[in-house]
């Protein structure tokens, strides 16, 4: 059969990771994809040190890979919604498919790229856009393909899990673990995508949709970071016998609203999720037919993101025809794992209508009366307490602390009773609210 070419586009961390374990590995991949893969163009900025393109046509415009009538599949793995978003369809205008690790493009941009890709009956594969290694796309749009999900919820983001994991294990400073995760190629460009969750609302987004048949909408996604994490919540979520962990998760509630948000979250450490550490992403997809199913790897980093490109590369060559004929080109597996004439656009919930139990961690004055004025508070609310923890006061202070985890309350219930807890002459500073889930 005659051999798939392929140009790069990218040789950072990801592209150069692509580049050397399609090398290395190149003899078991053509077998696999059952015709020879060919890396014949790479386009960008400068060389990668770590990869040898002696032989290989280099454009330091990329631009020239797309427009490489030998190419048969571009690969982008530069980043970025701007150049990457031209370059993608362009690429997919010319009659290329499309392999990407590009998160943001497909969150924000899916919607109109795959439609563009229908039209030129061309695929875009991207594996590797969610979790790092975990082959979780094909999972949940193949294997899963018989279930009606009823959530997912992951460990998305591998820096964010790291700082989490740092901070908890060895007591370190977010700030220095946040440079490690820099220094070893997990973080994004701009580290607030990380560390604010957006890194991980671009990647729910593609969960959910594919997990509920509904198109891309970046825009809905609830986004809270893990900046506002501190040592004293960690320690005493683990004498709860919980794990804060920043979590995607999206649920269909039954009249089919789907709550879709990034937090940080408390779940018990018995879960096996709930040890999931470093950098390591673990997705959580509990389907009707199935149950509980749980996917485990490495989140980020330049091999096990390769891992994932590549499978798609072989997924996408396997699928051509040997006279490369594109108008018969069959995308058997629908970009989203619904055919996109039967995607459904359903309700997003508003964060004021999720529900969730809640951890409290309220500063009060060691006086009587206190902690029945907050149960009051939220037992009027309709809010049950299903543990309570109250500290002694440090020596010299005068402020004590009151753990609290309550039962599922709608948000907008929760929010309106901190407001009045806030309010009680004997509480001091705001009150510390995080979501609390079991995962069952
Ligand atoms: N910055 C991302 C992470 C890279 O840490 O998960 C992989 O998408």
């Amino acid at each position: 059969m005659k051999p798939v070419n392929v140009g790069i586009c990218g040789l950072g961390t990801v592209g150069g990771g692509t580049f050397n374990v399609l090398t290395r590995n190149k003899i078991d991949i053509d077998a696999k994809a059952g015709r020879q893969i060919n890396i014949t163009h790479v386009g960008a900025r400068q060389l990668n040190p770590d990869c040898d393109t002696s032989s290989i046509q280099f454009s330091h415009d990329i631009f020239d890979v797309v427009n490489d009538p030998e190419v048969d599949i571009v690969v982008e793995l530069i980043g970025g919604t701007t150049v990457a978003k031209d370059l993608v369809i362009k690429a997919i205008q010319n009659g290329k498919h499309v392999v990407t690790a590009n998160k943001a493009l497909i969150a924000e941009f899916g919607n109109e790229i795959f439609a563009e890709a229908v039209k030129h009956h061309v695929t875009v594969s991207y594996e590797a856009a969610v979790a790092g290694g975990i082959p979780i796309i094909r999972s949940m749009r193949e294997g899963l393909a018989a279930n009606k999900i009823e959530w997912v919820a992951g460990i998305i983001n591998g820096t964010g899990n790291f700082i989490l994991t740092e901070m908890r294990d060895k007591g370190r400073a977010f700030e220095d673990v946040l440079k490690e995760a820099q220094a070893l190629g997990y973080a994004e460009a701009d580290p607030t995508f990380d560390v604010e969750g957006i890194d991980a609302a671009h990647k729910l987004v593609i969960l959910a949709s594919i997990a509920f048949g509904m198109p891309l909408q970046f825009d809905k996604v609830f986004t809270e970071g893990i900046t506002g994490i501190t040592q004293e919540d960690v320690v005493y979520a683990d004498e709860l016998g919980y794990r804060i962990k920043h979590l995607g998760i999206t649920r269909r509630r039954p009249n089919n609203g789907i709550e879709l948000r990034v937090h940080p979250t408390l779940i018990p450490s018995s879960r096996l999720i709930a040890n999931v550490d470093g950098v390591m992403n673990a997705v959580l997809v509990k389907g009707d037919a199935v149950g509980p199913t749980l996917y485990y790897g490495a989140g980020a980093g330049a091999e096990p993101t390769a891992s994932a490109v590549i499978s798609d590369i072989v997924h996408v060559s396997r699928s051509l025809n040997a006279e490369r004929n594109n108008s018969d080109y069959d995308a058997s597996v629908p970009h989203l794992g619904f055919a996109s004439d039967h995607l459904c656009d359903y309700n997003i919930l508003p964060i004021e209508e999720v529900e969730t139990a809640y951890y409290l961690r309220i500063s009060a004055l060691d006086r009587p009366g206190v902690l029945s004025n907050v149960t009051q508070i939220l037992s009027d609310a309709g809010i049950s307490i299903e543990a309570l923890i109250q500290k002694e006061p440090i020596d010299g202070q005068e402020h004590v602390s009151v753990i609290l985890l309550t039962n599922r309350a709608v948000e907008k219930q929760i929010v309106s009773a901190i407001s009045k807890i806030e309010q009680l002459d004997s509480v001091a500073d705001s009150v510390v609210r995080i979501r609390v889930e079991s995962l069952k």
